[in-house]
């Protein structure tokens, strides 16, 4: 039988409907969400990434601003900009689009901004909260990736999972999510000799390295619930993930597609940080002393 579809756009617009309503009960509450988002460059994947992400936040009402600066910004003015935004009370999430221009250091630009409004959930405070199990800001590609799961119905605990893929922004967190929800986790990477053996024993199966065709159908277990993090343009033209889709929807018992499976839920996430965020917010200015 060929897998269920795990639609991402689907889950998307429910979630959004509940972040929709928290975000206008604290605009009522004189809380209203902020979200500033800093594009450097003239990138074009970013330029779209950060339209949808504003977009998304005036649908939902929330507040945004985006600031674009040339791809010569010196990191000076890069990191005063994010100062000013730390200090600015309407505005309770920051994101500054990767990649940035060679010249400018992400890791300092990460470290600049307000822990509070680490929205990306990059900083080494989010890092540290998600090893120790706190709660706290999660970085939102592997955090939707979570509710994907959580969708199907999977219970976790004690289930194999396999990623595919170390990078800070996707990898790393999505084992450390899976392990927290108690499953046996291993990571495999380009260093792993014979990936598609761990893959096979995968009950879920996440694909976050950046290459088409990297998972072939022969690489998943029956059943498996395939999650595709990639996305990839074909020399057509087309967009397609890191997994054999066609192959391993006769072989899975879930997967998501690309597009409208990963890429939705990452500005879902987004937009939820950015509520929380306000909503952290809202309740410490409510305490005596501030
Ligand atoms: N570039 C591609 N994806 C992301 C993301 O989730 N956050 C940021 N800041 N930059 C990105």
């Amino acid at each position: 039988m060929p897998a269920q579809l795990i639609d991402g756009v689907a889950l998307s617009r429910r979630l959004r409907s509940d972040i929709g309503t928290r975000a206008s009960a604290l605009a009522t509450a004189g809380h209203r969400p902020g979200l500033a988002v800093i594009l450097v460059g003239d990138d074009p994947a970013s330029a779209v990434y950060v339209r949808n992400k504003v977009r998304a936040c005036a649908e939902h009402g929330l507040h945004s601003v985006l600031e674009k600066f040339d791809a010569d910004l010196s990191q000076q003015h890069l990191l005063e900009r994010i100062a000013a935004l730390n200090a600015d009370p309407t505005i309770h999430g920051i994101l500054v689009q990767m990649p940035l221009p060679r010249h400018l250091d992400p890791q300092r630009v990460i470290a600049a901004i307000d822990p509070h409004k680490d929205v990306d959930g990059f900083s080494t405070q989010s890092a540290g909260e998600l090893v120790s199990g706190l709660p706290g800001l999660r970085p939102c590609t592997p955090w939707g990736c979570m509710k994907l799961i959580e969708s199907t119905g999977m219970a976790l605990r004690g289930q194999h999972a396999v990623v595919i893929g170390r990078s800070n922004t996707v990898g790393k967190p999505m084992a450390l999510m899976l392990l927290q929800a108690h499953a046996t986790v291993t990571i495999c990477h380009s260093a792993t000799p014979d990936i598609a053996r761990h893959a096979r024993d995968a009950d879920v199966l996440v694909a976050a390295v950046g290459r088409a065709g990297t998972v072939g159908g022969n690489m998943i277990k029956p059943g498996a619930v395939v999650i595709d993090v990639g996305i990839n343009r074909t020399t057509d033209g087309r967009l397609c993930g890191d997994v054999d889709f066609a192959a391993a929807s006769e072989v899975a018992g879930w997967i998501t597609p690309v597009p409208g499976g990963v890429g939705p839920m990452t500005i879902t996430m987004l937009l939820s940080n950015t509520v929380d965020a306000a909503a952290a917010a809202a309740v410490s200015a409510q305490l005596p002393g501030r």
